[in-house]
């Protein structure tokens, strides 16, 4: 690369922050372009499909082009782009509205879209197609998740001769491999690629086509969002059928932590709290927590340590361990409040579980951006019994509100929550390792003993807030990545 030239990065997600989010990746996706934009010799575009959550938030978008024709073997083949200037990177994002003007972003309750192979492929086309259009032409393309992995198989076996992408670089990011996009055969025919992808070296996955494997096998280089996470992938126990692909990439395969924004994240100026605070003055805290008292219909002036926990209802963050360790906890003078929304399975047993512990647990099934804020500023703790977690966003703004994070050993849990050592007063949390009723007891009652002990509690609230996961260190190691990928 030339001293003067820009290099010029793609960024695709499904999700994208204050656009459109159903987790932490649209989190990531709203906040890494934009600092990555501050480094002088980076330009970065995003895209992402134009959904009706979008649509809704009647945003100033500007259309861009119209009636682009796709080469796409179905009956939709035309789409629109429009262009919306985020806080530090312009976002273009794919109007189809037969694929994307619907309620939810991916499904319902009850089940994914059985359409969401052929939409996330449209996308993946129709993302490759408006570079050209836009003459936008990417030194790397950084796609991420299953939805964007297929970007890389039309890169490496439909447009291979394409002069356009010849000299392109690929990184593909994990933030959850659990997710895969299966798909029946048929697929491959449906969205333009090649049926000889159906094999095990390529796209081929117990009888079905993988799209994660796209991201995996044909990007030059892969990373996932903590370094643990991407050590835990290679395992079987871990690995969701997939570590032998990964085990073989491993030294293509990076962990780079996520950062959190602390300009959007900031409880010295968030405008969702009834009252603001920092490390000097943690008076605005104690406002919060009686709000958020009120809120669960609690007694405000309780002195109970409230536990908080926001989470995506899903296998994935350990309700079922929180759902068999309930009595216990409630054994402790606790509040426990709740805020998540997705299966049903969990929802129900949750409603079931408030039912009757309704003078301790706060539950409200919603995704409500404010009260999850109010629940980071306003509780004591914070509590993630996950399963696994590839990193994981809420313990970050936990810290940065002033709230202890009570943590499974996992992931990027494990990578950003250090255990409280009252001897040496080191650490910012509580963490445990078996998945497991007396572990997460254990870790409970550790953090209990030391609520409103001093000089320990004051300790570990300063730990909390002074940790730093700004997104600054992060975004310049993706981009010593990009560099790095680029002299491959
Ligand atoms: P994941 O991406 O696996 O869901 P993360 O911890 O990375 O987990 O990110 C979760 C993000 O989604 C955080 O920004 C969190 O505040 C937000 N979130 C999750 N559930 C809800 C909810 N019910 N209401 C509001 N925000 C939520
Ligand atoms: C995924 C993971 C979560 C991670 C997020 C952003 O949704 O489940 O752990 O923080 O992506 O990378």
């Amino acid at each position: 690369m030339e001293k003067s030239k820009k290099l010029k990065i793609v960024f695709l997600s499904s999700e994208i922050a204050p656009l459109a989010k159903t987790g932490g990746l649209a989190d990531v996706a709203g906040a890494l372009p934009k600092y990555l934009s501050r480094i002088d010799s980076v330009e970065i575009i995003a895209m992402m499909p134009f959904y009706r959550e979008v649509k809704k938030k009647n945003l100033s978008v500007r259309k861009v082009l119209e009636n682009v024709n796709l080469d796409w073997p179905g009956k939709e083949k035309v789409f629109s782009v429009f262009e919306y200037r985020n806080d530090g990177f312009r976002v273009y994002l794919i109007e189809k509205d037969s694929y994307y003007d619907r309620d939810y972003l991916y499904g319902t309750p009850t089940g994914d879209y059985p359409d969401n192979g052929e939409r996330f492929a449209f996308f993946c086309q129709a993302a490759l197609k408006t570079m050209k259009q836009l003459n936008f032409q990417p030194d790397l393309i950084h796609a991420h998740d299953w939805q964007t992995a297929l970007t890389f198989a039309y890169l490496k076996h439909v447009l291979k001769d394409d002069k356009f992408f010849q000299k392109t670089g690929s990184l593909f990011t994990i933030h959850n491999l659990a997710y895969q996009g299966l798909f029946p055969r048929e697929i491959l025919q449906q969205v333009g690629l090649p049926d000889y992808l159906f094999n095990l070296e390529d796209l081929e996955f117990y009888g079905k086509v993988n799209f994660l494997k796209a991201g995996l096998l044909y990007s030059q280089a892969i990373n996932t969002v903590s370094p643990t996470y991407s050590l835990e992938i290679q395992t079987p126990e871990l690995g969701f059928g997939l570590d032998g692909v990964l085990r073989k990439r491993h030294d293509r395969l990076f962990g780079i932590l996520n950062g959190i924004d602390y300009q959007e994240w900031n409880p010295e100026t968030d405008p969702a709290l009834p009252a603001h605070y920092s490390k000097q003055n943690l008076a605005g805290k104690s406002v919060c927590r009686m709000e958020l008292l009120q809120t669960f219909n609690f007694p405000k002036n309780s002195p109970l340590p409230i536990i908080g926990m926001v989470s995506r209802l899903a296998g994935q963050k350990g309700f079922d361990l929180l759902a068999e360790s309930l009595e216990e906890i409630f054994k402790r003078d606790v509040y426990l409040i709740i805020l998540g929304t997705g299966e049903q399975k969990i929802q129900d047993l949750l409603l079931e579980a408030q039912r009757k512990h309704s003078n301790r647990l706060g539950l409200k099934i919603a995704f409500d951006d404010r009260l999850a804020r109010l629940i980071y500023a306003g509780s004591d703790f914070f509590l993630i019994p996950s399963r696994y977690e590839p990193c994981g966003l809420t313990q970050m703004y936990s810290l940065r509100y002033g709230t202890v994070p009570i943590v499974r050993s996992t992931g990027g849990l494990k990578d950003s929550v250090e255990e409280f050592k009252p001897e040496e007063l080191k650490g910012n949390g509580f963490l445990f390792k078996e998945y497991e009723t007396p572990a997460l007891l254990t870790a409970i009652d550790r953090a209990l003993s030391f609520y409103q002990q001093e000089p320990f509690w004051s300790k570990i609230l300063l730990n909390a807030l002074i940790s730093d996961f700004s997104w600054e260190k992060s975004a310049s190691k993706y981009f010593e990545l990009y560099l790095k990928i680029l002299n491959f």
